[in-house]
């Protein structure tokens, strides 16, 4: 009973998530079809409604890639793994989201031994944290990725000089679908699945992860993941 009451709430949630983008594009679509407006106004409508759409494709995409961690039967492919390799493909992806909005990306890696894990769930571990950061990270701030070796671990932080996170919102910062107020107003689009799947891999890995943040200051996520056993040699 318990159970089903999780689900309903979950597939009330999704609904509600999706019912959103959904309404946009198909006023949208109306609005085209009569031939309401300019020319111009028509192209902006055109625009929005492929904007909306790109978002409905990440809700679902996010909503896929839980439901895959979140799967007991869907075995993670798990190897040895070098964070430094993961993070810096990902780094060249995002790189030009951060110069766009003028944030300068400061990295700093020291020698590291690999990990045990999914190389898919760590693309999308580093993915979520820093496309978090420069997303609420105002024009011309600052983003900090380090990593380092501690104790038979791995140390990943990402920090930014951001919006920050009030002391009210960081026992939720996890779960599924929640999104700060502030958040909201900063920066629209946002479905709030990104932590709760990074949660979902940093335990998977045996890891554990953690968050600081003072609001209009910034924020400071701390993970640490156990290094992979060294070869007998
Ligand atoms: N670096 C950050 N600075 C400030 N707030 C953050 C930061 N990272 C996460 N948050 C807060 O945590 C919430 C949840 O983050 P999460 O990544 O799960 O969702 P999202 O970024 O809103 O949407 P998406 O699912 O598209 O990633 C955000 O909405 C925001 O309120
Ligand atoms: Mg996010």
């Amino acid at each position: 009973e318990e159970l089903d009451r999780v689900k309903t709430a979950f597939m009330r949630k999704v609904a509600h998530e999706l019912r959103a983008p959904i309404a946009a594009i198909q006023s949208f679509l109306v609005s085209i079809l009569a031939g309401y407006g300019s020319p111009q106004v028509q192209r902006e409508m055109q625009e929005r409604a492929v904007l909306r759409a790109g978002e409905l494709l990440d809700l679902v995409n996010d909503l896929l890639n839980l439901s895959r961690l979140k799967d007991a039967k869907m075995e993670p492919k798990v190897q040895e793994v070098s964070l430094k390799k993961v993070l810096d493909e990902v780094l060249s992806l995002h790189g030009p989201d951060a110069q766009q909005k003028r944030i300068v990306l400061d990295v700093t890696c020291e020698e590291c031994p690999p990990i045990l894990a999914d190389p898919g769930h760590i693309k999308q571990l580093w993915t979520n944290l820093i496309s978090n950061a420069i997303k609420y990270t105002p024009e011309g701030g600052r983003v900090r990725v380090r990593l380092r070796a501690q104790d038979g671990s791995v140390v990943g932080e990402v920090e930014d000089t951001g919006i920050g996170i009030g002391p009210e919102d960081l026992p939720r910062l996890f779960e599924e679908f929640f999104r700060t107020e502030k958040a909201k107003a900063f920066a629209q689009y946002g479905t709030g699945l990104g932590l709760s799947i990074v949660r979902q891999i940093v335990t998977e890995c045996g890891g554990e992860i953690g968050v600081e943040s003072e609001v209009a200051k910034g924020t400071r996520f701390t993970f640490r993941l156990p290094a992979a056993p060294a070869p007998a040699s």
